[in-house]
């Protein structure tokens, strides 16, 4: 029997999966775990399964010890995991991909629609008690139809947000570091470009790129201001790919039509800049946010660590 840490709560499912076979140690405080008990819980353990919450960075590899064989993040976006560290002692690292791509899709769809048809605006006018009534000229919106969508990074989450796109009958252009399957290029009639021209031409830019030192500040100042003056940001990825200062900035000054957001640049630290506007729809980070999604994460996330401790080769590697 091997020791498994768990960092936070997952679902019961895949804390079974993990006990039928290891010892299994999990934090179920109604709090994140402090970074001072985990150091303390991780000692000897074999595995750790992470929630992005948590840094797993050299400190904490070593805290945990030579024995440890793998960290096993329950998220696709690894940025909380210091690679190279794994690495260097021999810890496989592994996420979960594929599993919440449709719904990331789904909330960046939502906050597509929550920011061109300023659904959060009508929401909170209701609630305040103001009073209201129909009008020609009332909270008008921008359509999609016909419009274009900008998709930085063309995995799979970004794919499945242009599908969405596509049926809502938008046109679609995305940057990514490789052509993707020209199968899925002509089902969704998508022209690869650079972010240069995608900024220039895109009505909406939604971000799906990972989140590391190459893509820190992809969207500053000078990206809003090559924007459309109509145009609208949507980030389900990771905050610090926008600089929120910046962004914060064109929302107030009119320089972009508005934002949709999931994710910050210090979560959960929503920027007070952001906070004051109208023009930006905001969500405390419910990209995958779904019985069924969390569900096959973690039970992903339990058998990428199960893998690995019988000397397997995980389902789901970091490269
Ligand atoms: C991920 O898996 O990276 C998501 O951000 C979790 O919601």
């Amino acid at each position: 029997m091997s020791r498994v840490v768990v960092t936070g709560r997952i679902p019961d499912a895949a804390i079974e999966k993990l006990r039928a076979e290891h010892d299994v140690e999990a934090w179920d405080g109604p709090e994140t775990i402090t970074r001072e008990e985990l150091l303390r819980r991780v000692a000897g353990a074999d595995a750790i399964v992470s929630l992005l919450t948590e840094r797993v960075d050299a400190e904490l590899l070593d805290a945990a010890g030579p024995q440890l064989k793998v960290v096993a993040n329950v998220a696709v976006g690894y940025d909380n995991i210091d690679v190279p560290a794994c690495s260097e002692r021999g810890v496989v690292a592994t996420n979960t991909p594929g599993v919440l791509t449709d719904a990331t899709a789904d909330i960046a769809f939502g906050l597509i629609l929550m920011a061109t048809r300023r659904l959060g605006e009508g929401e909170r006018l209701i609630r305040s008690g103001q009073a209201w009534k129909w009008g020609m000229f009332f909270l008008l919106g921008s359509s999609l139809q016909g419009k274009t969508l900008g998709v930085v990074g063309m995995g799979g989450i970004g794919q499945a947000t242009a599908r969405r796109a596509k049926a809502f009958g938008m046109d679609i252009v995305y940057q990514s570091r490789s052509e993707i399957d020209p199968t899925i290029a002509a089902e969704l009639d998508a022209r690869r470009v650079d972010l240069d021209e995608l900024l220039a031409v895109s009505d909406v830019v939604s971000l799906h790129c990972p989140y590391g030192p190459a893509t820190h500040h992809l969207i500053g100042a000078e990206q809003l201001a090559a924007m459309k003056s109509s145009a609208f940001l949507v980030n389900t990825a990771r905050g610090p790919i926008v600089d929120e200062d910046a962004l914060a900035t064109a929302l107030r000054e009119g320089a972009i039509g508005g934002a949709g957001l999931d994710v910050y640049e210090q979560e959960p630290r929503v920027h007070p800049g952001l906070l004051e506007l109208d023009n930006v729809a905001l969500l405390p980070h419910l990209g995958s946010a779904t019985v069924e999604t969390r569900t096959a994460m973690a039970m992903l996330a339990a058998d990428n660590a199960l893998a690995v401790l019988s000397g397997e080769r995980p389902p789901a590697p970091i490269a």
